[in-house]
């Protein structure tokens, strides 16, 4: 393991605490990515479950759903949250050391998980990991192309942002909280759509790159049959 995937795995260790059901930035995408699930997929792979908040979702239309995380207490939660589901598995694991030849799936799905990867590493691993027609479905966040961008996108998705907060009645964060996700954030680093689009034109030829209002891209992808 290196330094950094332990201060990841010791950050999400703290994080999950924090953890509450409900809508998320994250969670407002959830119905876009299961709009493009293939009909009755037998299995599916969660890449950074944290608490399996999206592998229920996918439990709930595929065979046998497989969540990994790199935080053994995420996966505590997550298994805790998920007793009577027969169909999920959850394992905790660094998605590249858990991806082998033997394990592939119809569908893999990662959500606000692959900034904490180099894409030229994970995307190859997780295209070599689907079946052929298998479907890849990331959501995760970005950085703006450049200041306007940065302006209009921050605006909007601020607007967005508290008008859904209020909607769904999203209780504001604690100081604890706040503190713990800053911490974390520090080292966050987010590509660029443009930097996405061109390294999917490398191993994803054909995917779709789409931004959203809510400061995050989606990435769905077939493999070919
Ligand atoms: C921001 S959380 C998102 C959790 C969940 N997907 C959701 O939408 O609520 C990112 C998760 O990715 C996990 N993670 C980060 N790097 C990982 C890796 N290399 N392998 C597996 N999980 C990883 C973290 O432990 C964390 O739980």
């Amino acid at each position: 393991m290196t330094l950094d995937r332990d201060r990841i795995r010791d950050d999400f260790d703290r994080l999950a605490a924090f953890d509450h059901a409900g809508w998320s930035h994250n969670s407002h995408y959830h119905p876009y990515l299961l709009r493009h699930l293939p009909n009755r997929p037998k299995t599916a792979l969660d890449v950074g479950c944290g608490t399996g908040v999206f592998s229920h979702l996918l439990a709930t239309r595929c065979e046998h759903v497989t969540g990994i995380d790199l935080s053994g207490e995420m996966i505590r939660l997550a298994r805790e949250r998920s007793v009577g589901i027969q169909n999920i598995h959850y394992e905790q694991a660094d998605v590249l050391d858990y991806l082998q030849p033997s394990r592939t799936f119809e569908v893999i799905a990662s959500i606000a998980t692959l900034h904490h990867l180099s894409l030229e590493t994970i995307l190859p691993r997780l295209r070599e990991a689907l079946q052929p027609g298998g479907v890849l479905l990331v959501l995760d966040l970005y950085t703006p192309e450049n200041r306007p961008d940065l302006f209009l996108s921050g605006l909007t998705g601020m607007i967005a942002s508290s008008f859904y907060q209020r909607w769904h009645q999203v209780p504001s964060p604690s100081a604890a909280e706040s503190a713990a996700w800053d911490a974390h954030g520090a080292h966050d680093v987010y590509p660029r759509l443009s930097q996405m689009r061109q390294v999917c034109a490398t191993y994803l030829p054909g995917a779709r790159v789409r931004k959203h209002l809510l400061w995050r891209y989606s990435l769905t992808w077939r493999k070919p049959a």
